[in-house]
């Protein structure tokens, strides 16, 4: 038992020593792998022979990016996550129309919205200059989606590298699996636990809206006709309500923008949560998570408004496994040489 182990170990090592030069990587993982056995496993060690400066490369873009604009982090931070729920997160968002690619850029959910694409060409291209063909494009959207939260105030946390880059794209899995601004509570669960994300994942994660901005067209509905009886959702508290009601009037305007959360924009911090006890959320989605039936994520809302290190400590947690949604590992998909195509 212990022999077969052994060798086992030792065919393992010296697959990865003869295969490091061409930045494959095999590592162990208890999650993914049948068993408890052997797999290509994500690894946050992953680049540190073959391209040991990836994320001083990555960080650098980002800190002369955001400092022009302080949106892109929240952009970045969310294109991380619309990658993941299609397919997983595998790039899939970065493909342009092709003739063999039907972009997801033009789904409902990212069309006139996503953000990021210059940033992400920009990361890629120093890249391979300094060590070619080797950070995969999806982990690129992984490093950015880290790197904007800590740039904007927000926690660390180490993050698991490896992941492939897919020669296929998911127009429909873009249309069906992100969650739309004005799902119920029961509809937000449903699309996490498609993806293996549960109550707590659901409303850390929300957390990433103490960044960034929405479109009017995405919480029109909450001012104007909440229930199909052309009234407001009575959840919204009253300034706030009149105050978006000037950003945002009854016909045009879809494109003019509000803070997801107006209390500190640009500031990764725990004032979302707080903002929504007091009916000031921006989206429904945001404000179900304590209006709605489910009586864990009310809780849950109020105890990341008291304790900003609890919500810390959960959004690294729940980034981490939003990050390890489905990847392409081993000899799966490629390392694309141009994140917008195939190889
Ligand atoms: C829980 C379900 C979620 C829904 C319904 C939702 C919906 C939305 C919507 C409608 C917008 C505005 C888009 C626009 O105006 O075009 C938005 C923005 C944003 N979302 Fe979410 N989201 C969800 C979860 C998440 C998650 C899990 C993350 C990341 C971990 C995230 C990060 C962001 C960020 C940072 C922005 C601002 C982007 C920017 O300013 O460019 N969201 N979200
Ligand atoms: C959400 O918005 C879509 C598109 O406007 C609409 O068809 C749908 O009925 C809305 N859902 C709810 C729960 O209001």
């Amino acid at each position: 038992m212990h022999f077969k182990l052994m060798s086992v170990v030792i065919a393992f090592l010296s697959v990865k020593l003869s295969l490091a030069h061409s930045g494959f990587h095999f590592g162990w993982s208890g999650s993914h792998g049948r068993n408890g056995g052997i797999s290509f496993g994500l690894s946050p060690q992953f680049y540190q022979f073959s391209c040991p400066q990836a994320n001083d490369i990555v960080m650098s873009v980002l800190e002369r990016t955001i400092a022009k604009d302080m949106r892109m982090a929240a952009s970045l931070l969310r294109l991380h996550f619309h990658d993941c729920f299609v397919q997983g997160c595998d790039a899939s968002i970065l493909l342009d129309d092709s003739a063999t690619i039907v972009s997801e850029k033009n789904s409902g959910p990212n069309k006139n919205s996503v953000r990021g694409f210059e940033v992400i060409d920009k990361i890629k291209s120093k890249l391979e200059e300094v060590c070619p063909h080797t950070v995969s494009c999806a982990d690129i959207v992984a490093l950015a989606a880290r790197g904007s939260t800590v740039l904007s105030g927000g926690p660390n946390w180490e993050l698991p590298l490896g992941r492939r880059d897919s020669r296929r794209a998911s127009l429909s899995g873009s249309n069906k699996n992100i969650p739309p601004p004005n799902a119920t509570i029961e509809n937000l669960l449903t699309f996490f636990k498609r993806q293996g994300l549960d109550e707590v994942d659901l409303v850390a994660l929300s957390g990433a809206h103490t960044i960034g901005v929405a479109r009017c067209a995405t919480f029109k509905q909450r001012l104007y006709n909440q229930n199909g009886n052309n009234q407001p959702d009575e959840n919204l508290e009253k300034s706030f309500y009149f105050g978006l009601k000037t950003m945002c009037p009854k016909s045009g305007g879809d494109n003019f923008i509000s803070p997801l959360d107006f209390g500190s924009p640009r500031m990764f911090d725990n004032t979302y949560f707080k903002l929504i006890l007091r009916g000031k959320g921006l989206l429904n989605s945001d404000e179900v998570l304590l209006t709605g039936s489910v009586e864990k994520t009310h809780q849950l809302v109020k105890k990341y408004a008291q304790d900003e290190g609890l919500f810390f400590e959960q959004f690294a947690l729940s980034m981490i496994k939003m990050g390890n949604l489905r990847p392409l590992t081993g000899f799966n998909g490629e390392v694309r040489k141009n994140c917008r195509g195939v190889n």
